[in-house]
């Protein structure tokens, strides 16, 4: 009998990027390939792209440079290069002049075509390239291959409307389309009787869910059709515009007992002149609103937030207003980044006009950051003494003895492991006792919520080589 073909499939990126990755898993099971567990044991590497800043992009670059190697000593390599960077124009140009070892290239559209893309490359020696117009639909229920544990990710809207002006984001993944409710639901129920616990929902824009179905529905009342679900014990959702964050919604989170209570509100920039630039489609004020209703109805709710630095023509006066605004919202983390302009998009042409310089921009970084880390542990000290539930995820990478588990408002929980007691993927009760910047450590007060995960044959948790870095 032949050996098996194995694939290994490197991932960068945002959580879209991981699911779509997961899909390509499940239809390269379907073909007949077993994962191999790393890159040098593969018959096909699978490079799935992120295109939102120039450093994701220098990551995959660096890696593709890596397989020329590997194929010089094994040419029986096949090499595919997916994702957002694919949608890019000036992407195929340059594979094809620098990188000649790549056989296949597919865009964020077709994943659907993968299967029959490896067999055309397995007859050509050109590089095989079918990368769909963004204004295709996405094909949706596809076969899939999930990273395993109790925690699902389940794509709700493909695609971003929002153009903000710095992001490339719209042009890689094409206009917004919704999943239906019922697809939603059946999916989520499905997951449940496969025993899986916590559930995260998938869009760039999840709150503008559903303005596209007939009849429209949205995001609120998609959470009120998955509340009733047996054996979820959480919902989350990623990532949500805080211009469509509505009223309906807060009081449906609130209103719930499975929505969890992190709500992630990318503010970007606090000064309003900066944010009309970045066409976010919201003042200062307007946020600062939002983020009052939502404390005032989900008074435990945690907030994190994303911010640019350095967006073209910034002045310190507008920089001082986001400084000013993390100091008054008080978030519990916020991803900082440096403008990093993108090809093709409004902002890029102004930061060839007028640029903030490159030392005021990490300037601007690092006392962002030094403000947010503070925040951020005075944050969490508040928690110590605190009762929580928290989702183990796996042994400490840093420490084997201790657990690494999340808490239902996303933060990183460590509890010590117990001679004989498995807690991997189960729900547990803690009391929290320790704080630190980025994670709170804990003890266990009470036997586990949830009984160890069910064999799910070919789909448990043997570890599928994902590799996320952005
Ligand atoms: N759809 C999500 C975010 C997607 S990208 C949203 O709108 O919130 C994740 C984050 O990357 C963004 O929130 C933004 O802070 C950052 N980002 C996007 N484009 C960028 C760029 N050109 N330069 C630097 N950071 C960028
Ligand atoms: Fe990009 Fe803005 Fe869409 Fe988010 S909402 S993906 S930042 S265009
Ligand atoms: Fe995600 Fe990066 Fe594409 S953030 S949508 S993988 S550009």
């Amino acid at each position: 009998m032949a050996v098996a073909p194995r694939y290994y499939i490197r991932t960068f990126g945002c959580q879209m990027n991981v699911r779509d990755s997961e899909i390509m898993a499940g239809e390269l099971e379907q073909m007949g390939y077993r994962p191999a567990s790393g890159d040098a044991e593969a018959d096909l590497v699978v490079v799935n792209t992120c295109a939102v800043r120039g450093s994701a992009e220098d990551h995959a670059f660096g890696y593709i440079g890596n397989l020329k190697a590997m194929k010089q000593e094994r040419p029986g390599l096949t090499v595919a290069f997916a994702g957002c960077m694919a949608q890019e124009p000036g992407t195929i140009a340059w594979l094809r002049r620098h990188a000649p070892h790549v056989d296949v290239v597919f865009g964020t559209h077709n994943l659907h075509e993968l299967p029959a893309l490896l067999e055309r490359a397995a007859g050509s020696r050109e590089m095989v390239v079918d990368v769909w117009e963004a204004s295709e639909e996405v094909q949706s229920n596809l076969p899939s291959r999930r990273a395993g544990g109790a925690s699902a990710f389940v794509n709700i809207i493909y695609g971003c409307d929002k153009f903000c002006t710095y992001c490339i984001v719209p042009f890689t993944r094409g206009r917004e389309q919704s999943r239906p409710v019922a697809d939603i639901v059946a999916e989520v129920e499905a997951l449940a009787a496969q025993g899986y616990q916590d559930v995260t929902l998938l869009g760039q824009n999840v709150n503008s869910y559903g303005h596209d179905l007939e009849p429209t529905a949205d995001l609120a009342d998609l959470l009120a059709a998955l509340e009733p679900i047996d054996g979820i014990r959480w919902l989350r959702y990623l990532t949500s515009h805080p211009k469509d964050f509505s009223q309906k919604l807060i009081d449906t989170i609130a209103a719930g007992s499975k929505v969890t209570r992190h709500v992630h509100l990318p503010v970007q920039a606090g000064s309003s002149a900066v944010l009309k630039k970045m066409n976010r489609k919201y003042t200062r004020e307007q946020y600062l609103d939002l983020v009052e209703r939502v404390r005032r109805a989900i008074p435990d709710a945690v907030l994190t937030t994303d911010i640019i630095v350095g967006f073209p023509g910034e002045t310190e006066d507008e920089f001082a207003e986001t400084l000013s605004l993390v100091e008054q919202v008080r978030y519990d983390t916020a991803f900082t980044f440096i403008y990093s302009p993108r090809a093709g998009t409004p902002a890029a042409r102004w930061e060839g006009r007028n640029p903030v310089p490159e030392m005021a921009k990490k300037d601007r970084l690092n006392r962002l950051m030094a403000l947010q880390y503070r925040i951020s542990l005075e944050k969490n000290q508040a928690w110590v003494g605190r009762r929580d539930v928290v989702l183990v995820e796996g042994v400490s990478k840093k420490d084997p003895t201790v657990w690494a588990a999340r808490s239902g408002t996303n933060k990183v929980v460590l509890l010590p492991r117990e001679p004989g007691l498995d807690l991997q993927h189960r729900f547990v009760p803690v009391r929290i006792a320790g704080a630190r910047t980025f994670f709170l450590t804990a003890v266990r007060t009470g036997d586990p919520l949830s009984p160890p995960l069910p064999e799910r044959g070919r789909l448990a948790p043997a570890p599928v080589p994902l590799a996320l870095s952005l």
